[in-house]
This record gives structure tokens, sequence and C-alpha cells, in this order.
């Protein structure tokens, strides 16, 4: 799929969320409490940055909880219904309308206001939070260098992904892509089969590896109205290895991986025990446990520009 074609769907995905995506996510009972938003004020406050830019920042979803004194924010995103609502939003902040506009993190133009409001050398802190699952795997890079290029020397980025090797966890159908796509190299084991009968008994160990995984779960996420679900547009994982090898070839330094959005179950026997899974997620939560590697389904890779 083209960029073009790729965005206007993204764009059609994302069109009837502008209102009502803060009050799902962000404060919704059932919502998972919004720990990322706490990991980067830590890393604002202790940055002291003076300005923040959201690539992709929805209808202003975090950049709302990050009115801190002394901070300037801004934002852009690539759905207008998005632009519209964090420009309603921050204005009853007074955030000028300015500091919030249309764009593509995949688009160098889109980051070139940044030029405008921090004449001298770039932002404090760029965050792109929700946007890597909706871009294509050979453009992951050139994110990180647009997130780099718009701080200053010396500043830092943190990107959001979703884990992939969460699926090592879940024992659903991802954990079925990332074993029989990712993992095991089926077609090296099948050249590799000295004749028809390891060929054969090996079809067989490979059914018999599926019947492990509950394929049913989770189920599809569909869209509210006609439009594109978030399944049904591109949303992809990341493996945080892959992705700090990323960031140090981007020439990105201090390059760490924070863990967020702990399950202390896998999330299929959460309904089992809803109120001590819910608990005990949030009470595991620690950006840095190695457990986060596994058990969270969300981490932020965290990387600095060369001074
Ligand atoms: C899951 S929401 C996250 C919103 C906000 N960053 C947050 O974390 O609450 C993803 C957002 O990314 C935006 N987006 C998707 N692809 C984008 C792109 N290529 N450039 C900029 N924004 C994009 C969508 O329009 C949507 O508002």
């Amino acid at each position: 799929m083209d960029r073009d074609a790729l965005e206007s769907s993204v764009r059609h995905c994302y069109s009837t969320w502008g209102e009502r995506y803060y009050a799902d996510y962000y404060q919704a009972d059932g919502a998972y409490p919004p720990i990322h938003t706490g990991i980067v004020r830590d890393l604002l406050s202790r940055e002291k940055a003076r300005t923040v830019l959201d690539a992709g920042c929805g209808p202003a979803s975090m950049l709302r909880d990050l009115a801190l004194p002394g901070l300037d924010r801004y934002g852009f995103d690539l759905t207008p219904e998005m632009v519209r609502e964090a420009r309603r939003v921050l204005g009853g902040q007074g955030v000028p309308e300015s500091h919030v506009w249309e764009g593509s993190v995949l688009d160098p133009q889109a980051f070139a206001p940044v030029k405008a409001f921090a004449p001298v050398s770039g932002m404090d802190l760029a965050l792109c939070f929700g946007v890597l699952p909706h871009i294509p795997q050979a453009a992951d890079r050139v994110v990180l260098e647009h997130l780099r290029d718009c701080v200053r020397p010396g500043g830092l980025i943190a990107v959001e992904a979703r884990n992939e090797l969460f699926a090592l966890f879940t024992l659903n159908r991802y954990s079925r892509e990332l074993f029989r796509d990712t993992l095991i190299h089926e077609a090296g084991l099948k050249a590799a089969a000295g004749d028809e009968a390891e060929r054969a008994a090996l079809d067989s160990a490979l059914a018999e590896l599926d019947q492990r995984f509950r394929m049913d779960l989770p189920p599809l996420r569909k869209g509210y109205a006609d439009e594109p679900g978030y399944d049904e547009v591109l949303s992809r994982t990341h493996n945080p290895f892959e992705m700090r090898a990323a960031a140090e070839a981007a020439g990105l330094t201090e390059v760490r991986t924070l863990f967020y959005h702990y399950h202390a179950l896998p999330p299929m026997l959460e309904k089992a025990v809803p109120s001590l899974f819910r608990r005990q997620s949030v009470a595991m939560e620690a950006p840095e446990d190695w457990r986060g590697h596994f058990m969270a389904s969300a981490f932020i890779l965290v990387g600095r520009r060369a001074a």
C-alpha cells in the first residue's frame, strides 16, 4: 500500500474518535490508568523541559494533562478531526491555535513549524505515542530521524510502540503470529527436512503448535460506523530489541526502553478475577523491570540527540 492510501485509511479510522478518544481511553472506568503520561511527566521534569512537541497528538489526549508551569506545548496529527479537538481542548487551557497543526510524521514538512517556535535549536522533548503501529516497517527509521532532527542537540525523543514480545505471554493469535512468522523459520526447517516423511511430521508438529493458542482472541476491533476499525488498518507491533538498535543506528544516545501497561496474568484470564487482575497489574508497573519485555503491552523508546 502506498503512503497516500495508508494515511487515508488511518485518517478514516480515526475520523470518528476525536471527541470520544480521551473519554474512552484515558477516563473510562474500564480504561487502564494512563501510566505513560506519568512516565512522560517524569521525563519532562528531569530534563527541565520548556518545550514539547507531540507528533501524532490525537485530541491532545496526553498534552492536555501536561499543563506544567513554564512548558510550551505543541502538537500535530494526521487526522483533521483530531486536530480540531486538540485545538479546542488546548485552547481552553490558553494554548494558541497555531501550536496545533495537521501533518504526518512521515513528512519532513510536518516538522517545519518547529523552527518558528524554537528557532535556535529545536524542541527539548519530542513525543510520538500511538503512531508507530500505523507506520510501514521500512519507514520506522524515517520517523526516528524526523523526531531526532526536531529536538535540540542534547534533547530527548520518546516514541511509544506496541510490544511485539508481549505475544509470548498472551497465548492468542498474536502468539501464533510471533511463533510461526518471526521465531520459527518454517521455510528453513522444511528445506532442511530429510525426506517426505520428515516434512509431513514437521507439518503435523506445526499444526499441533497452533492448537496451543486461542486463535479467537483478542476480538477484532471494528469501527464505530462505516470507518475501518483499529485492526482493519495497518496496526503493527514492534520488537523492543530491534527498536533500541534502530535508535542507536539513527545516532541517538542513552537509548532505553521503558515498559508500561503490565498484565499480572495473560489477558484472557482477566475475566476470572477482574479486580485482582487490575490491582496487581497496576502494582507491577515499573518501567525498567525486565518482565516488561513480556508482560507489558507497550514500551517507550527513549533516546537523546547527540549534543
Ligand atoms: C492511538 S491515537 C494516539 C493519540 C495520542 N498520541 C495518545 O497517545 O493519546 C493515534 C493517533 O496517531 C495519528 N496518526 C496516525 N498516523 C499518523 C501519522 N503518519 N502522522 C501523524 N499522526 C498520525 C492518528 O490520527 C491518531 O490521532
